[in-house]
């Protein structure tokens, strides 16, 4: 969800005014995925990187998800949404973390979308403690480590017994990956699209969504 910044800056408002319309545009896409029937969606929210933002902007988004949460919790439950967070939680205000924890506990029956939200989240940081976790139980001799294979270390991250993303969607016309899902994304299909998060909705979706529909994919086989 990239482009907060420049939306807020090109209108000579702060930040946090770019980030409450992010906010805004993620209610929006989550009602868009619903409407279409994704299934799967998540948003990356908050990257360990953004830890050494500003403290301030970092208050500020801490207070946006902290709101976030309070008040959007009971609809996305109605609709069918069940949240989960990957990432280092643990580093997040107690409270946070503990509405965090409700808000998944709460919504665990939900299946209509599993939202997962990215937070404090880096794919190297998640597979460093996949690798530390599969080397570990080597030490305690609960695993062989002649067995390790992409299934252990699949079961190992935060994403562990969800599927891997089919789709990656980048806003604001930047075209990387920065340390997103770079395990699962393995075979995703990459749309970047040229417009700033805030200004997101359904439309952008719906073009993505189409772009995928006409990719061919082949997942490194030979075209049959
Ligand atoms: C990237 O834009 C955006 C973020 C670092 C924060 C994303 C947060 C939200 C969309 C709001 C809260 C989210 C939830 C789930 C309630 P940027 O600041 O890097 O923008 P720039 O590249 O234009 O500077």
């Amino acid at each position: 969800m990239d482009g907060n910044g420049r939306w807020a800056a090109s209108r000579h408002l702060p930040r946090l005014a770019g980030h409450r319309e992010g906010a805004r545009a993620v209610r929006r896409t989550i009602e868009a995925a619903i409407h279409h029937g994704v299934a799967w969606l998540t948003l990356y929210a908050f990257s360990s990187e953004n830890w050494r933002r500003p403290a301030e902007e970092v208050l500020d988004l801490t207070g946006l998800l902290r709101a976030y949460i309070r008040s959007e919790l009971a609809e996305l439950a109605a609709a069918g949404v069940r949240l989960r967070v990957i990432g280092e939680r643990e580093r997040f205000p107690a409270d946070v973390q503990a509405d965090l924890a409700a808000a998944e506990a709460d919504t665990a029956g939900n299946a209509r979308l599993n939202l997962t939200v990215a937070l404090s989240y880096g794919s190297r940081a998640e597979l460093a403690a996949a690798a530390r976790r599969i080397a570990f139980e080597a030490e305690a001799g609960t695993l062989d480590a002649a067995r390790v294979d992409e299934a252990m270390v699949a079961g190992r991250l935060y994403t562990a017994g969800m599927p891997d993303p089919d789709l990656l969607i980048r806003t604001s016309g930047e075209q990387r990956l920065s340390n997103f899902l770079l395990w699962q994304a393995a075979y995703a299909e990459l749309v970047f699209q040229d417009v700033l998060w805030p200004d997101y909705g359904e439309p952008h979706l719906a073009a993505a969504l189409a772009d995928y529909a006409r990719r061919e994919r082949r997942f490194g086989a030979r075209p049959g």
